[in-house]
């Protein structure tokens, strides 16, 4: 897994950025909050839960008799939406923007909390009509729109459980996840408006559910964002804004017990069948409204927020609704694509609402630098004062680009690890406090226990590198796999007994900071979303022309990992899939359609055989130096040593773009 060629490189990284002193006195993490919760890890946190309206309030804290099934604040009870709504309307701060919303054409509209609310009731009251309540599910599959929030909220003010699906995954993605989930109902949009054209959404809801395929679902509720033409079924579809016409204002929002289930996101494990998180209430609103303060240091009656991920991941539901709106923040939400209709869209945006806080991932910063400083400096960044990074490493380079092009060598760079199962970061610098090191997350946050750990499980020196292992349970936590238990057991917490696998590799430098180095298993980290190496395989062998396949993540400069594809074709139909140029076309849209474009192969290769170890499993490794075009390594556990040379021959003769 490591290359320790980069890890030294790594451990040689000597710049250093100590905080200013003005920054330190008015940060929201004061000094001391390291040593309040090692001192007593469970007090801090129950501290924390207290920041949050309990219709009724806990007195346990962490349930863990049954690990690794945890119950958190588990005899209280809360409602979510009314943690991030009606509070902040009762406590005087219904005149604040909530959201500021900037579509792609340049509509934009503003809500207030109390607006917001108002929305948020009238949809609770149309689901409620619709006959969702507690525990049912169901399926968001919108654009970065207002109503993506909105929809968010109102299930969870009901008690039930949201499915958001990403807007760019295809209509089989969809289908595989509302039936997984047997959801009851579908949010869609006609469309939304990407790289200034209208987007349709709704024939992917028509497609997942045509021919009665999900017979979980009673009603599909479109949104109208597009206006352009809809095919509609009677018997299911209705318009958003229609019954939210007819809808009351008035909801009072009932509390549900702390471990009532929030949410089901899916996300890529290792096979071909992706997994759906589970989160639940109480914990999480805890350590993603925690964490969104201290980390981001921010100050909700005078910072701009904007995080730039969208709803469909979690980063959108942990740090785009749950998150901000919790803590009363103001933010920024922008629909399209950074380069519409100029390639400064971004930077103009920062301008015009006066960001404070900017939350994005490294692909889009590595994106941004390679069109050069010239398109940001044109803006005025000026309100920027704290950056924010997630999904995948960000190299030391793209860091320092960051901090001096965009934060003007003045703000604090967070870089935050964490992911769909941990619902919360948990490993970042703490603005104001930490000496910031570019390209290390750095420290596990104040209440997180983390480790790096080798082979057997024994928890390494600073210096080395290992796996990533979180030793203590957390509030966020994922409170399993959606009726998978065994899934989650042997997932997460069977590779080291008591402890949970992250799936990552991470080095310790000789300060004690923490080096993530990405998935040390077959999963792919592109522009910072997962896929796995299995999912694509599965999809690529489902089309009729392919005998086996085998994906690899090759290195890319700009999106981390892209999935280069080697495959082998059924010897009936090599003379139907035609050169490799049409293999390339067809089977990379293929792809597209059964999981969605982000997880298409950067490029396929046709090769007669497969390496395979003896007992039939494939050797990625030497694939993955294929794929790199680098010399091929060791190739002694082969069953059969030729293959190396059959496919490199292949490659170096053959056509294939
Ligand atoms: C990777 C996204 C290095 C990591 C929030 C993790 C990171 C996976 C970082 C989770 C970071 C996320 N530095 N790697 N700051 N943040 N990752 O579930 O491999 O989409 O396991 O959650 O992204 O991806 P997920």
């Amino acid at each position: 897994m490591n290359d320790q060629g980069s890890i030294s490189n790594l451990l040689n990284e000597d710049r250093h950025f100590a905080p200013d002193p003005a920054f330190t006195v008015q940060a929201v993490a004061q000094p001391g909050i390291y040593e309040e919760a090692q001192a007593d890890r469970l007090a801090f946190w129950a501290k924390q839960a207290k920041e949050l309206h309990w219709h009724k309030p806990f007195n346990h804290v962490l349930d863990w008799n049954d690990a690794p099934f945890a119950r958190w604040f588990y005899d209280g009870q809360l409602n979510v939406a009314f943690n991030c709504l009606d509070r902040h309307v009762i406590e005087g701060r219904g005149d604040r923007v909530a959201i500021h919303f900037e579509g792609e054409p340049g509509d934009t509209r503003s809500y207030t909390y109390s607006q917001l609310t108002s929305e948020v009731k009238k949809a609770a009251n149309v689901l409620a009509s619709l006959g969702i309540g507690q525990g049912d599910r169901v399926a968001i599959y919108l654009p970065m729109i207002p109503e993506a929030a909105i929809a968010m909220l109102a299930v969870a003010r009901l008690g039930a459980v949201h499915s958001v699906v990403f807007g760019g995954f295809s209509a089989e993605a969809l289908h595989t996840r509302i039936e997984d989930a047997e959801a009851k109902l579908v949010i869609t949009a006609d469309g939304g408006f990407r790289r200034g054209a209208a987007s349709a959404l709704k024939p992917a809801v028509d497609e997942a559910l045509a021919g009665g395929k999900c017979p979980s679902v009673t009603n599909v509720l479109v949104v109208q964002r597009t206006g352009q033409e809809t095919a509609w079924n009677p018997e299911l579809d209705l318009w958003w804004h229609d019954e939210m016409a007819k809808a009351s204002q008035e909801h009072e929002a009932q509390g549900f017990d702390a471990e009532n289930p929030l949410f089901i996101l899916y996300t890529s494990g290792t096979t071909g069948k992706p997994k759906g998180i589970l989160h639940t209430s109480g914990g999480y609103l805890t350590q993603v409204a925690y964490t969104h303060k201290n980390v981001f240091d921010l100050h909700a009656d005078t910072d701009v927020y904007w995080c730039t991920a969208d709803v469909g991941w979690i980063t959108g539901h942990s740090y785009v609704v749950y998150g901000p709106l919790a803590n009363g923040a103001t933010q920024v939400i922008y629909e399209g694509t950074p380069d519409s209709p100029h390639a400064g869209r971004w930077w103009e945006i920062i301008e015009k609402y006066g960001v404070s806080i900017f939350y994005t991932a490294p692909t889009a910063i590595r994106s941004f630098m390679k069109q050069g400083r010239e398109i940001p400096d044109k803006f005025n960044l000026k309100s920027l004062r704290v950056l924010g990074s997630v999904g995948e490493p960000i190299n030391p380079e793209a860091w320092m680009w960051y901090r001096d092009v965009i934060g003007g060598g003045k703000c604090p760079i967070v870089d935050t690890w964490w992911q769909t199962e941990t619902g919360a970061i948990m490993i970042s610098p703490l603005p104001g406090l930490t000496t910031l090191t570019p390209g290390s997350a750095q420290l596990a946050l104040p209440g997180i226990n983390m480790a790096v750990v080798n082979d057997d499980g024994r928890e390494l020196e600073n210096g080395h590198g290992g796996y990533l292992v979180i030793t203590e349970p957390w509030p966020s936590m994922l409170r399993g796999i959606w009726r998978n238990p065994d899934r989650y057991k042997e997932g997460y917490w069977s590779r080291f007994p008591s402890r949970y696998f992250a799936g990552d590799g991470a080095k310790l430098d000789h300060e004690g900071n923490l080096w993530v180095l990405g998935r040390v298993d077959d999963v792919l980290n592109v522009s910072g979303h997962r896929l796995s190496t299995a999912e694509i395989e599965s999809a690529l062998v489902s089309h009729e022309w392919v005998a086996e396949a085998a994906v690899v993540g090759a290195t890319d400069e700009l999106t981390g990992q892209s999935p280069v594809a080697f495959v082998i074709l059924r010897t009936d139909q090599i003379e139907a899939a035609g050169d490799d140029k049409n293999i390339n076309t067809v089977l990379r849209n293929w792809v597209a359609k059964e999981i969605g474009p982000i997880a298409k192969p950067r490029q396929i290769m046709v090769v007669p055989e497969l390496p395979k170890t003896r007992s039939g499993k494939i050797m990625r490794r030497l694939l993955r130096d294929v794929a790199e075009q680098r010399e091929v390594g060791d190739t002694t556990t082969l069953a059969d040593v030729g293959v190396m040379s059959l496919i490199t021959s292949k490659l170096a003769t053959g056509a294939s773009d």
